[in-house]
């Protein structure tokens, strides 16, 4: 049916005013998260053959604007990179190996692997004509490292921090109402610490669109007072005009509670800033019996700062807070809401078994959990700022934090990421303290340090009054930044006297930013140097460093000190201390990389935490060590236990304050199992049973540990006939899975050098030596003849536009590893003629049905080794004498399947981390193993 032209006129006024309707109907913030369907590939640090030909050009992206060339360019063609969804980690993918740092946990990727040190990550975007006047900007949390970005070819910054968020203006390059690309060239050749960093795009990235006059990022700085029963809140806030409005706006405050009742409101009308101006801004508002947050009950408020002009809401801006007061005391420590608050805190480093640094915001929650249930109430970002969902998992949970900035210094590198930092977080409740450093140990001690430290501690308050400023020390508590810095941060007790420093500096508060620093594997009771394994008998690791039990016992008897936070709460990648290769993860954990307890754990529990407790180590499995003595502690804070070996009884035991009984006791096969009591009354007990030999797989889910979202952290285990976990089996698991994905596995072994993740290998291949003859006719052959060698010559050299043959044909070649049948070979032909015929290996190949300019390759028509190409071609023509042809055929891409999914127990246990597809009703994980009966878990 043919369509009139008053129906086309009716047409486009519908259309038309459709856009209006939803341009005016549009929110006026969008904050769109852009973390899925990007393309991945590596480039190379030095060769920029290997590097896509970027910053090649004659016209660089820093001498033309726009000139972004390679994967920067907006034409580039990525259809044979991988896909991927953020957060992404590169590093956690690649193998170990020996020659890697020691510091990133030896993958095989950053300083020592040029070719696995840059990453390339390119996205399209759709941006809507209707946006046409609205800033639009690219928000990245958090890039490792040394970034550069480009939008549709124009170079945007580059951010060298690993840790810092960034964000960029892009408005004036948009290509309104089409396809935008963003392109970002990571470079994790160096690291900023010693411990594993990941690489890539590891945190979230959204675009932002917000009408010219906005409230800007991080922009708003929430604090309040009490003041008898109420609060008086100031809301500052920081408004741009990126526009030409000249005129009078209206600011108005919303504070609601955590039901999203109002709660207190205030509006004024300011005058807007001028072009391209800020202006800073402030409401006073009360909240009469504010909930305050606290460890128990973290109650949050939300400011909604909302900006009208001419009667429209043109910014709408939210700021999540908390209402509590802090207080450092040199007499008697830490106080939060007015209570005495003992810091049982952790450091942590931000990696997770089988994912890196590439956390879904599941496992912020599902870690910060754990240490809740540890007992802890305090953690420490060592020695960066964290991403930002971790704050919210702390703010949500009730955890107090020390956020820490990465490098001490007085000039902008160093003080414009503090500034980022605290701007970002100053509106989070939980965050008790800022720690400029962590032991500096060029200047600590000394003049340089004093001078840096006063500058940034006075600079800090200049952007956040309201909190106290640390920072680690390590090489002796005298001089230097320790008679400085406001609240002492002590790293360990065998680095100097404390009290001696204590008495000194009477009015300074302090508190232990590290303590511990032992060596532990879960589930290993024997130390063995040749395996690199250390027994979890909570022990004095060095000459100079203390057990957990010394070191909580030190400050837990001293009201002076704030409390301590333990180095580290869970393992991480890197400082295998006191091993080297090929151990690749840390032994300083009170849990495993996973989270899996070490019996410090239960230590903890029972002097931090509020539950009784009783847990017995070692397990009971000791099969050839019949009649020999084994250690047999208990860990309680019962008032006493006893114990018993099947059945008979090895004597009971009072518990001292922050301590843990132990018993010798002969092996032999059966129960041993402790009874404690509370006022003489036997209140609990723990067994350690001999089990049988695992026969069954069990999978259980830490659901419920998850706030929200689609992940799942399963643990696997076996179990014997009779139901026990075995708690030394080592089985390798194969997993498969329905309906969702799997992110990572993991065990706590240290020295394991399984993968983390299986993944398709994709390799791309580039064809070589292309070489072209002329033909005399335009009708392109079905078969190859016999080109004479000679007349071969190097394609597009010397080509005269004006006079091109009719047609040509061209010859290269290209080398494959390996012609494995399970590989799927592919050729993405970027356009070099107007019609094409594709031969390989003289066997002419037809495009693929998805993609005209693709061919799959049969490996029946492939080899090992050298495979050649031939292209006839009729050529494509120049409209404007200075048009650049593309001249490259192409590239070949090699997917190899990844093997399936599996790995190893570790003294019984291993993680699995899942995500369930967004449109599955259920995930369904199997797992299977030689001699075991198989398990699987339904999620739904
Ligand atoms: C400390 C340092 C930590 C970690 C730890 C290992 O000196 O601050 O980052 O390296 O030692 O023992």
């Amino acid at each position: 049916m043919k369509t009139t032209f008053i129906q086309k006129t009716i047409l486009s006024f519908f259309l038309l005013f459709l856009v209006q309707v939803t341009a005016q109907n549009k929110s006026p913030r969008e904050l769109i998260l852009i973390d899925k369907d990007w393309r991945f590939s590596f480039g190379h640090l030095y060769d920029t053959k290997k590097d896509f030909g970027h910053a090649e050009g004659y016209f660089s992206y820093l001498t033309k604007t726009g000139f972004g060339d390679g994967p920067a360019a907006s034409g580039f063609d990525d259809r044979a990179w991988r896909k991927l969804d953020l957060p992404h980690d590169w590093a956690v993918e690649q193998p170990f190996s020996e020659s890697a740092s020691f510091s990133h946990g030896f993958k095989a990727a950053g300083k020592n692997f040029p070719e696995k040190s840059i990453g390339w990550y390119r996205k399209k975007i759709t941006i809507p004509n209707s946006d046409l006047g609205r800033v639009i900007s690219l928000k990245f949390d958090g890039v490792f490292r040394n970034s550069k970005v480009f939008f549709n070819g124009f170079y945007l910054g580059t951010e060298e921090s690993g840790y810092n968020g960034f964000e960029y203006d892009v408005s004036a390059y948009v290509n309104y109402g089409g396809e935008n690309i963003i392109s970002v060239r990571v470079d994790a050749s160096m690291e900023e610490g010693w411990f594993y960093e990941g690489a890539g795009i590891y945190r979230h990235v959204y675009l932002q669109k917000t009408n010219p006059i906005y409230v800007v990022q991080n922009g708003t700085y929430v604090t309040s007072e009490l003041v008898g029963n109420n609060a008086a809140v100031t809301a500052d806030v920081k408004i741009k005009n990126n526009g030409k409005f000249k005129g009078s706006i209206e600011v108005i405050q919303t504070i609601l509670d955590n039901k999203s009742k109002q709660v207190a409101v205030s509006s004024e009308n300011i005058v807007a800033p001028e072009f391209y101006q800020t202006i800073n801004y402030s409401s006073k508002l009360h909240v009469e019996n504010p909930l305050l947050w606290d460890l128990d009950s973290p109650n949050l408020y939300q400011l909604i700062t909302e900006i009208k002009s001419e009667g429209k809401v043109i910014d709408s801006y939210k700021t999540s807070f908390g209402i509590r007061t802090i207080e450092f005391n040199a007499e008697q420590g830490f106080f939060l809401n007015g209570k005495s608050i003992k810091l049982k805190g952790t450091n942590n480093h931000q990696d997770h078994a089988g994912i890196g640094t590439a956390l879904p915001d599941e496992i912020q929650y599902y870690r910060i959990q754990k240490l809740k249930e540890m007992g802890s109430n305090a953690y420490r970002c060592s020695h960066h700022p964290p991403t930002p969902e971790l704050l919210d998992a702390c703010d949500k949970l009730g955890m107090l934090v020390i956020d820490e900035t990465r490098l001490m210094g007085i000039n902008e590198y160093h003080l414009k990421d503090l500034q980022r930092m605290m701007e970002r977080d100053r509106n989070h409740p939980s965050i008790f303290c800022w720690s400029v450093g962590n032991e500096e140990w060029q200047i600590e001690g000394g003049i340089i340090g004093e001078r840096i430290a006063n500058i940034m501690q006075d600079f800090s308050k200049s952007i956040d009054p309201t909190r106290p400023v640390t920072i680690g020390i390590s090489s002796g508590f005298k001089s230097g930044i320790s008679s400085v810095v406001e609240v002492m941060g002590y790293n360990y007790l065998g680095n100097g006297d404390i009290d001696a420093h204590r008495n000194q500096f009477k009015q300074q508060p302090g508190m232990g930013t590290e303590e511990g620093s032992t060596f532990a594997t879960r589930g290993i009771y024997f130390t063995d140097d040749a395996k690199h394994y250390q027994s979890a008998y909570d022990k004095k690791p060095r000459p100079t460093f203390y057990s957990i039990e010394e070191g909580w016992k030190f400050y837990s008897e001293r009201p002076y000190l704030a409390g301590m936070f333990i180095w580290t709460g869970f393992d991480y990648r890197g400082e295998p201390t006191p091993y080297g290769w090929p151990s690749v993860t840390s032994y300083f954990g009170m849990m495993d990389v996973c989270g899996f307890p070490k019996d410090n754990v239960f230590y903890l529990k029972s002097w931090w935490g509020k539950e009784p407790v009783l847990h017995l180590l070692p397990h009971w499995n000791w099969s050839g060590m019949e009649g020999k003595e084994i250690d047999v502690w208990a860990y309680s804070n019962c008032d006493e236990v006893e114990l018993f070996l099947n059945k008979k009884s090895l004597g009971k035991k009072k518990m001292t304050q922050n301590g843990h009984l132990e018993w010798k006791v002969n092996y032999v096969l059966g129960t041993l199992e402790a009874v404690g009591y509370k006022n003489g009354e036997k209140i609990l007990s723990d067994i350690q049973k001999t089990t049988g030999k695992a026969e069954n797989i069990k999978l259980s889910s830490d659901k419920e540990n998850v706030l929200k979202g689609n992940i799942s952290v399963v643990t696997i285990e076996t179990t014997d006939k009779n139901n026990l976990h075995v708690p030394i089996a080592n089985d390798e698991i194969t997993f498969s899975i329905k309906g969702g994905k799997i992110l990572g596995v993991g065990n706590g072994d240290p020295t394991s050098l399984e993968s983390d993740k299986f993944i398709d290998d994709i390799a791309l291949v580039a064809i070589n030596n292309f070489k072209e003859q002329k033909s005399n006719s335009a009708t392109l052959p079905e078969q190859l003849s016999n080109y004479s060698d000679n007349e071969w010559i190097d394609a597009f050299k010397d080509r005269d536009y004006k006079k091109q043959a009719p047609s040509y044909i061209y010859k290269g070649e290209f080398d494959l590893k390996n012609n494995s049948a399970s590989n799927v070979v592919s050729f993405f032909y970027k356009k070099i003629g107007v019609q094409t015929v594709v031969f390989i290996n003289g066997n002419k190949v037809e495009p693929s049905a998805e993609d005209p300019q693709k061919y799959i390759l049969s490996s029946s028509i492939l080899k090992e080794g050298k495979n050649t190409i031939h292209i006839a071609a009729t050529p494509l023509q120049k409209i404007k004498d200075w048009d650049v042809m593309n001249t490259d055929p192409g590239i070949i891409q090699v997917i190899t399947p990844a093997e399936p999914w599996k790995r190893k127990l570790f003294n019984g246990y291993a993680q699995i981390i899942i995500q369930k597809d967004e449109n599955a009703k259920e995930v369904i994980l199997s797992a299977s193993a030689k001699g075991l009966r198989a398990g699987s878990l339904s999620l739904k």
